[in-house]
């Protein structure tokens, strides 16, 4: 049996090793994570009896739209539950079902870089043709409009802006999407706001949706809200989008106890602000912090992680001497147009980010190694 002859070049998605896997490997007795952008301070408390309650429950089929769930999130959002999709594997199924729905092979999608790896990887499944703009980083990697603008043509079905963006931590300026938004009136554009929670409130675009009918927001439980391992997602946008993506949403996606994890989640107030003002003061402290150190530099973020630009060392030399130390960073250079002097640092509980931050500026003041 043969795939289909455009996916013969894709590679499968290569998993970072294992906590586990890194402690045996180095001897270890503990690990600290700062890689993938999670909640430090875990997810709610209140979830786990909520789950544990729902267990009763698990022979039985979820409902496909969960109504207590769809009615937390328009009060959450304060958007109509007509203007929502949610997602079981979290923002990537929104995004897969955003593909599914609007792009046919050889469509074109515009994707300004550096930004998430997963837009690429969908276009490529789907045998969308990809324009890429760029994040400017000579400016803080502010977007280019004009280098996703002059991409624009009569087939291009999505573009793709994120924004804070991942990795470089950027918000995109609300004029510049707007000017976006406006002229690319028959394409769609993606706002991924997976982490607009950490960022002002004025740089929002969700209530948008009432004043252009192009545009869906992408939003997650996976970060300020800790529930990655549960895997919720949600789109916002026009009511004729979602109805469209909802023909093609896969319909049980959201198990039961993801539903009630989502629930319960936009009930505990207490813990979401906690999640945002914490994530805000660390991220901040951690800005200065870096700031201080020599040989590097650190960009300002708008999300939960700070993107780093090494001067004198690669970022295989600096992760790698990381691990040994038990902390796990991300190494950007997998990312289109970064290269490979660029580490990204979630932020963690203050002891964590002060034990990651003594061992960097040790690892800076070494001898200059991995050139
Ligand atoms: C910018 C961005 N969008 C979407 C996602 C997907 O999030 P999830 O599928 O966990 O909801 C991520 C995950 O890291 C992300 O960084």
């Amino acid at each position: 049996m043969k795939p289909k002859e455009y996916l013969k070049n894709l590679k499968p998605y290569v998993p970072g090793k294992t906590k586990e896997e890194i402690m045996r490997k180095y001897n270890l007795k503990r690990i600290i994570k700062l890689s993938s952008n999670e909640n430090p301070w875990g997810a709610s408390e209140k979830i786990k009896d909520k789950i544990l309650e729902e267990i009763k429950n698990i022979h039985q089929y979820p409902e496909p739209i969960n109504p207590i769930l769809m009615e937390e999130l328009s009060k959450f959002l304060d958007v109509e539950k007509k203007n929502i999709i949610v997602g079981g594997d979290g923002a990537d199924e929104i995004l897969d079902v955003i593909f599914k729905t609007f792009v046919d092979k050889d469509d074109e999608v515009i994707i300004p870089i550096p930004t998430f790896t997963q837009y690429r990887v969908l276009a490529n499944i789907y045998g969308a043709k990809i324009k890429f703009g760029c994040y400017r980083y000579e400016n803080n990697f502010e977007l280019d409009v004009d280098s996703v603008l002059s991409n624009l043509t009569n087939k291009t079905k999505v573009i793709f802006l994120c924004s804070p963006n991942n990795p470089t931590g950027n918000i995109i300026k609300n004029r510049d999407i707007k000017k976006i938004v406006e002229e690319a009136e028959n394409s769609l554009v993606v706002i991924d706001h997976a982490y607009i929670e950490y960022s002002k409130k004025e740089y929002d675009w969700t209530k948008k949706i009432y004043e252009y009918d192009n545009i869906l927001i992408l939003r997650t439980f996976s970060k300020v809200f800790g529930l990655a391992g549960m895997r919720v997602g949600y789109g916002v946008a026009d009511e004729r989008i979602i109805n469209e993506m909802l023909k093609v949403k896969p319909v049980f996606s959201l198990t039961r106890l993801s539903q009630v994890a989502a629930i319960e989640a936009l009930r505990d107030k207490e813990f979401f602000n906690f999640s945002v003002r914490e994530g805000i003061k660390v991220r901040e402290y951690l800005y200065k912090e870096l700031k201080k150190l020599k040989n590097i530099n650190a960009y300002p973020s708008q999300a939960n992680y700070i993107l780093v630009e090494l001067k004198n060392h690669t970022s295989d030399y600096v992760c790698e001497e990381l691990l040994k130390r038990g902390i796990i960073v991300r190494d950007c250079s997998s990312f289109d147009g970064l290269n490979n002097r660029y580490i990204r640092v979630s932020i963690g509980k203050k002891e964590e980010i002060d034990e990651f931050l003594k061992e960097l500026k040790n690892i800076l003041e070494g001898d200059i190694n991995g050139m």
